[in-house]
This record gives C-alpha cells, structure tokens and sequence, in this order.
C-alpha cells in the first residue's frame, strides 16, 4: 500500500477528493490537502481515520506549504505519489484579451504553477525517502498546450497550466538522473468537476479519478517518454 499525496481536495463533486477516495477506496494512505475547513473531508476523515491525513495549505504562501510539509513529516516517512490537483483562476478567466484585467493573471500563474513547484520542494525530502521511484503528476490542461492553442479566452488559466508545463520539465531534467523522482504533466480529460448533471463533460470526477489512478501506476517508472500525457497516457503536444 502506498502514501498517497493529493492537493485541493475539500470539493465532494470535484476531481481532487475523488481522487483522494479512490486511494482510500485501494486501500492506500492519502495525504488530503485543503485551503479552507471541508465538511466533505472531515466526513471521510471519520470514515477512514488514521489513512487520511488532512493537511490545509495555500499554494500562495510558502510558509505555509512549509509547515504542511512539517506537519505530514509528523505523521508520515515518506511520500509515494504525488498529485497537484489544486486550481484557482481568476473571474475573467472567460474573457478574452480585450475584456480581461490582466493584472489578475499573475495570481492564477501563482497557484498553478508556483504554488506547485512550492509544494514539491516543501515535499520532496519525503519523496526521495520513498522505497521506490516517487511519482509527480501535475494535473496541467490540454489548455496548457502551447502547439494545441484555438482559444482566446481562458488567458490565465492557460498560461498557468503552460507554465506548469514547463516546470514539469524544468523538474524532470533536475530529478531523472538518480531515478528517485519522476514526474509528469497529464491532461486528465474532460471532467464534470463543477457536479453539474447538465455539463457536457463526459466523465464524472469519479469515473476520472479512478482512470487516472491506473494510469499512475503504469508510468512511475518511465524514465524515458514524453512528460506531457493524456489520461489515455497518450503523449499531447506542449
Ligand atoms: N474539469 C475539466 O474538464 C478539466 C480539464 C482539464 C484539466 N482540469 C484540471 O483538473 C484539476 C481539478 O479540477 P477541478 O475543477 O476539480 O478543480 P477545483 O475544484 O476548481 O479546484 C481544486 C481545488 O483547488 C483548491 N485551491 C484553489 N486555490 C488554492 C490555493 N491557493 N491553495 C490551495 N488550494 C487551492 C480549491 O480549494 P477551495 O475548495 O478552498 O476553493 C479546490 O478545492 C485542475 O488542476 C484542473 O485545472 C480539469
């Protein structure tokens, strides 16, 4: 059984706690993390008990990623795998170039992809003590990719997820030599996170996470393809 790490995962309807229940369902630990107080999480935290560790942290400021970081090295000696889940966008991210305030883009920039390279250097001494290869999926977005651009709204966002790209990269060329990191960017799929039964999306967050789970388990050890996949484990243009 593996310790298990997912970020943003206070929203039942979501992708990031369904994520989460799918490893607690597989028998693994799961590290939970929140940015507020989720009556969701603490359900399954009276149903799991000592297998979720719930940890609230915001990928906005490194102190406090650094003491979760603290706080999970309390309870845990390392960690498996790792999924930066959490997303925040800004309210223009449906704008386009003329409408939008693009002073609120480098917040959105900040959580998607600092606030997860914050979370993997707060996290990494746990990673590396992993028995096996610790496995990094950054959760990016077709939206990301810079070849497979047709919008002009969702400026934010995309950018973010591009530059999550990009540090997924950054990432994999600091940690591939020794083989105790690997890491990944992975679109994964088109998803009803907003709970709504009228969203086109054709998966639910639970048929995702479940697809996504397996997915894991194939790639922690290739060492060699490209970093930027769908949850088909497809390889998808940056
Ligand atoms: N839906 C799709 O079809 C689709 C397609 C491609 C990619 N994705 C990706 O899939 C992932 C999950 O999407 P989703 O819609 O399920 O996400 P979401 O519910 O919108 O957000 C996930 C969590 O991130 C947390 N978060 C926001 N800002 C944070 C911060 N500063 N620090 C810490 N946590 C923060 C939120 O916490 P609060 O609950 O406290 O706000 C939320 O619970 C995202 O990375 C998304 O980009 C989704």
């Amino acid at each position: 059984m593996a310790n298990v790490m997912v970020t943003g995962t206070g929203r039942s309807y979501a992708l990031g706690y369904n994520l989460a229940l799918r490893y607690l369902e597989g028998g693994d630990t799961v590290i939970a993390t929140i940015r507020k107080p989720s009556p969701e999480i603490d359900e399954l935290k009276e149903k799991y008990g000592d297998k979720l560790i719930v940890v609230t942290m915001d990928l906005l400021d490194s102190g406090s990623v650094n003491l979760a970081a603290e706080k999970v090295a309390q309870k845990t000696d390392h960690i498996d795998t790792l999924v930066n889940n959490a997303v925040g966008v800004s309210p223009d991210c449906d704008k386009g170039f003329f409408e939008a305030d693009l002073d609120l883009i480098p917040r959105t920039v900040d959580i998607i992809a600092v606030g997860t390279m914050r979370v993997i250097k707060a996290f990494y001494p746990l990673l590396i003590k992993a028995p096996g290869t610790a496995l990094i999926m950054n959760i990016s977005s077709e939206a990301g990719s810079i070849e497979k651009c047709y919008r002009t709204n969702m400026i934010d966002y995309g950018m973010g997820k591009a530059a999550l790209n990009m540090a997924t990269m950054n990432l994999y060329n600091t940690f591939k030599d020794d083989h105790k990191v690997n890491i990944f960017a992975v679109h994964p799929g088109w998803i009803r996170t907003d709970g709504n039964p009228d969203n086109p999306a054709p998966l639910s967050s639970y048929e995702a996470a479940g697809i996504l789970k397996d997915l894991f388990e194939t790639r922690c050890e290739d060492f060699t393809g490209h970093r930027f996949i769908t949850n088909e484990g497809v390889d998808y243009p940056f």
